[in-house]
């Protein structure tokens, strides 16, 4: 099965791959953390890491899916070409795709984590005005998938993550 987790920065998509990834004992692959990667290493922030973390993902979750593993990959997910990433590998592996879309409803618990947690070293924070811009242009979804609130509390939502992986999809990709 390939798990893919999008949603707005901040949202709480990498919260719930690790709990989601602890709970399934597999892999957890993080689009950011191989951007962040990148830059460490020196790759120039102009140089199209973006795109090329997300290839990387993809060919790091190809490896885990040929082994019969299941595995989460998280990322934002915005543009339809990233979408479309996850539907073509999952079609080349022969691999269940779900798509989890991770939000906070409530907007002053977004705005407050937005602006007190601090994450991957390196990677730049994003602002509360910068997530209103992407909020307002995100693409909409044509997928199936499951949402989940980041309002509700973590065992809550793995629970409902894990029911729904366990239902059958009602017809294949
Ligand atoms: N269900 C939850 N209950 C309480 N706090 C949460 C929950 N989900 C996420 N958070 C908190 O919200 C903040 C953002 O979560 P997280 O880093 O997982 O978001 P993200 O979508 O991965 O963000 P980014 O795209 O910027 O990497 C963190 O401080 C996290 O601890
Ligand atoms: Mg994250």
């Amino acid at each position: 099965m390939l798990i893919v987790l999008a949603g707005l920065p901040c949202s709480g998509k990498s919260t719930l791959a690790l709990d989601l990834g602890r709970a399934l004992k597999c892999a957890v692959l993080g689009v950011d953390h191989a951007e962040a990667a990148m830059w460490r290493a020196g790759v120039s922030q102009s140089a199209p890491t973006h795109h090329a973390a997300y290839l990387v993902v993809g060919a790091l979750a190809a490896e885990q899916l040929a082994m019969g593993h299941d595995v989460i990959v998280e990322a934002v997910n915005g543009p339809e070409q990233a979408r479309a990433q996850w539907r073509d590998l999952a079609a080349q592996m022969n691999a269940d795709l779900r798509f989890i879309v991770v939000e906070c409803s409530d907007d002053d618990m977004y705005r407050d984590r937005v602006e007190h947690r601090s994450r991957i070293e390196g990677f730049p924070e994003p602002t509360w005005d910068g997530i209103l811009m992407r909020r307002a242009a995100f693409p909409p979804w044509i997928d199936e998938r499951l949402t989940i609130d980041s309002v509700n509390s973590r065992p809550a939502n793995v629970k409902a993550a894990l029911e729904h992986l366990k239902e059958e999809r009602p017809e294949p990709y």
